[in-house]
C-alpha cells in the first residue's frame, strides 16, 4: 500500500465514447482511503462503464485513473492486483462446491499454493461461508451467492474493493446483512467503491456519495454535504394526533416558521422554514394545549426526492 498517496482512487477528465455516444463526459473525482463511497446514477449514467475503466478491463477514451497510484492503462496488471473487482453479472459456476470455487480463484489469483488454504479460510470466516465449504454453489441462496462472490474478490487482499450494484436482487435481509459485511471491511482498513441507482440502499453505510448522470458528475462529497446542498428551506412534517382536534389549526398559525398548515382527521402536516433548533417550540405549543401526538415524520431528508431533484436537473 502506498500510504504517501492520500487518495487510492484518482480520476481525471474521463472521457469514454462509444460511436457518437459519450458514456462518460469528463469525469473527475478522488476516493480517500478507508471509506465506503457510493457511486450513484440513474440506468445508462456511466457507472459500469467508469468501475470497467478502473478494473483496467476497458481503456478510456481519453483521461486516466490511478489505483493507489498504479495507472489503469499503463499498469494494468499492478491495478488488478490492488483491487478486488466485482462485476455486476456475477456467472457462478454452478458445478463446483464453494471451496471448489475459491480453489478456483485462489488459482486465477495466482497465489502460491501455501497461502490458498489460509486464504481461503480467512475470506470464508469473514462472509459467514465457513459451514458450506462443501455446498454446492448452485444450492446457496441468491445472498449466499453474493457473499460468495465477495469472498473471491478479497482472496488476494486487496485494499480496494470496487463493487457494481452488489445488492441488486437482494431481499431486505440479504441486503441489510451485506451492508453490514461491508461495514466490517472498512473497519478492517479497506476501502469500499460501491455502485447503486437506490441512493436509499446505500445512504445508511456510505460515508461519501458521487452522483452521475449522463457521464457527468453531478454530486460529489459526503451524504451531509449532499443534502446541505439540495436544502429548499422548507422542511414538511407530519404528525400523527391521538384524536382529531380543530384547535391545531389556530394553535400552530401563532407560530412564525410554520405554513402550509393540513388538518385531516388525525393526520397533521405543516411546512418549517425556521432552524431545525426551533422545532420544539412546535411541540411545545401543542403540549401546552394538551394535544397528544403518536407520530413525527419529517420529509426533506427523503433521499430519492434528493436524488430526483439531483439527476434531473434541478441542482448544479
Ligand atoms: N460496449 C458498449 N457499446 C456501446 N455503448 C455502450 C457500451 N457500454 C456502455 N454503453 C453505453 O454507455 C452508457 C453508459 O452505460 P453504463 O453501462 O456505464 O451505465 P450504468 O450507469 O452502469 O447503467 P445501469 O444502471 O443500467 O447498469 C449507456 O448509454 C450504454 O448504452
Ligand atoms: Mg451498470
Amino acid at each position: 500500500m502506498n500510504e504517501s498517496r492520500p487518495s487510492i482512487i484518482e480520476v481525471r477528465d474521463l472521457w469514454m465514447s462509444f460511436g457518437k455516444k459519450d458514456a462518460l463526459a469528463g469525469i473527475s473525482f478522488d476516493i480517500p482511503r478507508g471509506v465506503i463511497h457510493g457511486f450513484i446514477g440513474p440506468n445508462g449514467a456511466g457507472k459500469t462503464t467508469t468501475i470497467r475503466i478502473l478494473a483496467a478491463l476497458q481503456i478510456p477514451t481519453a483521461g486516466g485513473a490511478w489505483i493507489d497510484g498504479a495507472n489503469v492503462v499503463t499498469e494494468p496488471e499492478e491495478v488488478r492486483l490492488r483491487l478486488g473487482y466485482m462485476p455486476d453479472y456475477v456467472g457462478v459456476y454452478e458445478g463446483l462446491s464453494v471451496m471448489e470455487y475459491l480453489e478456483f480463484f485462489a488459482m486465477a489469483h495466482q497465489l502460491p499454493a501455501s497461502r490458498r488454504r489460509s486464504a481461503i479460510s480467512d475470506v470464508v470466516e469473514l462472509t459467514d461461508l465457513d459451514k458450506l465449504l462443501e455446498v454446492e454453489v448452485h444450492v446457496l441462496s441468491k445472498g449466499m451467492k453474493q457473499r460468495l462472490c465477495l469472498a473471491q474478490t478479497l482472496l488476494h487482499e486487496p485494499d480496494l474493493l470496487i463493487l457494481d450494484e452488489p445488492a441488486s436482487g437482494l431481499d431486505p435481509r440479504a441486503r441489510i446483512e451485506f451492508r453490514s459485511l461491508l461495514t466490517e471491511l472498512r473497519r478492517l482498513g479497506k476501502t469500499v467503491f460501491l455502485s447503486s441507482h437506490i441512493l436509499s440502499e446505500l445512504s445508511p453505510i456510505c460515508d461519501s456519495v458521487s452522483i452521475v448522470e449522463k457521464g457527468h458528475l453531478v454530486a460529489h462529497g459526503s451524504m451531509e454535504q449532499i443534502q446541505n446542498r439540495i436544502r429548499s428551506g422548507d422542511v414538511q412534517y407530519e404528525v400523527t394526533l391521538v384524536e382529531a382536534n380543530d384547535d391545531v389549526e389556530a394553535i400552530l398559525s401563532q407560530i412564525p416558521g410554520v405554513s402550509r398548515i393540513l388538518l385531516e382527521g388525525r393526520k397533521l402536516s405543516f411546512d418549517w422554514s425556521e432552524d431545525d433548533s426551533e422545532i420544539h417550540q412546535v411541540w411545545a405549543a401543542l403540549a401546552s394545549r394538551k394535544v397528544a401526538f403518536t407520530r413525527v415524520r419529517r420529509h426533506e431528508d427523503d433521499l430519492e426526492n434528493l436524488f430526483m431533484s439531483l439527476t434531473t436537473g434541478e441542482v448544479q
